[in-house]
C-alpha cells in the first residue's frame, strides 16, 4: 500500500511532510507556552519571574533530563491566572498547527498545575474550550482536550482533581498520566484510571519515556490505556514489541522532546525507524514544542534528516497518526482521503 512511495524523490520530502494532513495526539498545551508569551502574561497579571529577560529564559532551556525540564516547565505555567490567559496560549498553539497542516489536535492539560496555585478548574477548561471552538471556527481544526493527572502527586490527589472536572465532563474526551516517570509508576494509578474507564473515558498514559518496559505493560495491564504516550524504552523487551505490534497499540513518539532530555543522544541514534520496522503504530507528535525547539513539522523534518525514512514512512507515520486519533471513523475517513490525495499527486 505505502511501499509505492520510497520512490519519491528525497528532495520533495520536506514539502510532502509540510502538505500531508495530519493528526497531533501528544503535545502539553502548557508546553507550548513561548517565552515571549510567558513575559507577556506576566506583565499582564504582575506575575515575578526569576529570568531577566525573553533570552535569558530561552537560554535555560538546557536540560539533562525529564525533571530538570519539569522543574522549569511548571514555573513557566505560574503565569497562567485568567481564563483568557489559557484561551490565548492555546489559540497560539492552534495557528501554529494550522501552519503545519495538523487538522485534528488531541491537547493535553494539566490542571493539577493550576488548581495548586489557587486557579479554578473551571478557568482553566473554560479558556482551553473556547480556543478549541474558535479553532473549529476559525481555522476549521478539530480537537479535543484530554486532562493529565500529575504522577509525582498521590491518586487522591487526581481522585480530587476528577471530582472538580466531572461538572465539565463534555469538555473533555479522556485522561492521561504524565509528569516526573521514574518512581512513580502506572499501578500507584490503578483505582482512578479504573474510575475513569467506567465514565467511559479514554485512556492514555506517558510511559517507556525515562521508565523501564514494565512501566508500559503495567500501562496496559493495569490501567488498561488505548495509546502509549512516549514509549521509546519499549524495544528493551522483544516480547513487548512484539505484543504492541501485534495489539496495533499506537506509540505517541516526540523526537525532539527524546533529544532535549536525553532519552537519545542525537536524532541519528533515535529508534523511530526501528519501531515501524517492527511494526509498531508510531505516530510523531511535539510534547512540549516551546520547549524543544519545534513544532510537529519540526519533529517530522528533523527525523527525517537524521533518519533513513522516506516518502512511504512519511505516508504510514501521516496516516497512523489520523487512524489512532479518537474521533470517528468518518471524520478518519475523510482525512485520509485527503493524505491519499497529496501522495498520490507527488508520486
Ligand atoms: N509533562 C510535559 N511534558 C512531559 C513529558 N515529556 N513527560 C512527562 N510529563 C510531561
Ligand atoms: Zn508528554
Amino acid at each position: 500500500m505505502t511501499a509505492k512511495f520510497s520512490s519519491i524523490p528525497a528532495d520533495r520530502l520536506p514539502d510532502l511532510l509540510q502538505a500531508m494532513p495530519k493528526a497531533e495526539l501528544h503535545m502539553h498545551i502548557e508546553g507550548s507556552l513561548e517565552p515571549e508569551l510567558i513575559f507577556a502574561l506576566a506583565q499582564r497579571n504582575g506575575v515575578a519571574l526569576s529570568y531577566p529577560s525573553v533570552e535569558a529564559l530561552r537560554e535555560a532551556y538546557a536540560f539533562t533530563d525529564l525533571q530538570s525540564f519539569l522543574d522549569i516547565y511548571y514555573a513557566g505555567a505560574s503565569v497562567l491566572l485568567k481564563e483568557a490567559d489559557f484561551h490565548d496560549m492555546a489559540w497560539a498553539y492552534f495557528l501554529r498547527a494550522k501552519a503545519d497542516n495538523v487538522v485534528h489536535a488531541e491537547l493535553f492539560f494539566d490542571p493539577q498545575t493550576h488548581t495548586e496555585r489557587g486557579v479554578a478548574f473551571e478557568t482553566v477548561i473554560r479558556g482551553l474550550t473556547s480556543a478549541c471552538e474558535r479553532a473549529r471556527s476559525e481555522l476549521g481544526i478539530s480537537s479535543a482536550l484530554i486532562m493529565c493527572f500529575l504522577r509525582h502527586l498521590s491518586e487522591e490527589d487526581a481522585f480530587k482533581t476528577l471530582e472538580q472536572a466531572l461538572p465539565y465532563r463534555e469538555h473533555f474526551i479522556g485522561v492521561g498520566l504524565d509528569s516526573s516517570e521514574r518512581g512513580h509508576p502506572p499501578e500507584k494509578f490503578a483505582r482512578v484510571f479504573a474510575k475513569c474507564r467506567e465514565l467511559g473515558l479514554r485512556l492514555v498514559a506517558h510511559a517507556g519515556e525515562e521508565g523501564p518496559p514494565e512501566y508500559i505493560i503495567n500501562a496496559l495491564d493495569v490501567l488498561k490505556v488505548e495509546r502509549i504516550d512516549h514509549g521509546v524504552r519499549c524495544v528493551e523487551d522483544p516480547a513487548l514489541v512484539q505484543r504492541l505490534a501485534q495489539q496495533g497499540t499506537p506509540l505517541t513518539v516526540c523526537p525532539l522532546s527524546n533529544i532535549k532530555l536525553c532519552v537519545f543522544k542525537t536524532m541519528a541514534e533515535h529508534n523511530l525507524r526501528t519501531l515501524l520496522d517492527a511494526g509498531l503504530k508510531v505516530t510523531i507528535n511535539s510534547d512540549d514544542p516551546a520547549y524543544f525547539g519545534g513544532y510537529v513539522n519540526e519533529n517530522y523534518l528533523e527525523t527525517f534528516a537524521a533518519l533513513p525514512l522516506d516518502a512511504s514512512h512519511a505516508y504510514t507515520l501521516a496516516r497512523n497518526s489520523l487512524e489512532a486519533s479518537f474521533v470517528d471513523e468518518a471524520h478518519k475517513a475523510g482525512w485520509i482521503s485527503q493524505l491519499d490525495e497529496v501522495f498520490a499527486r507527488a508520486a
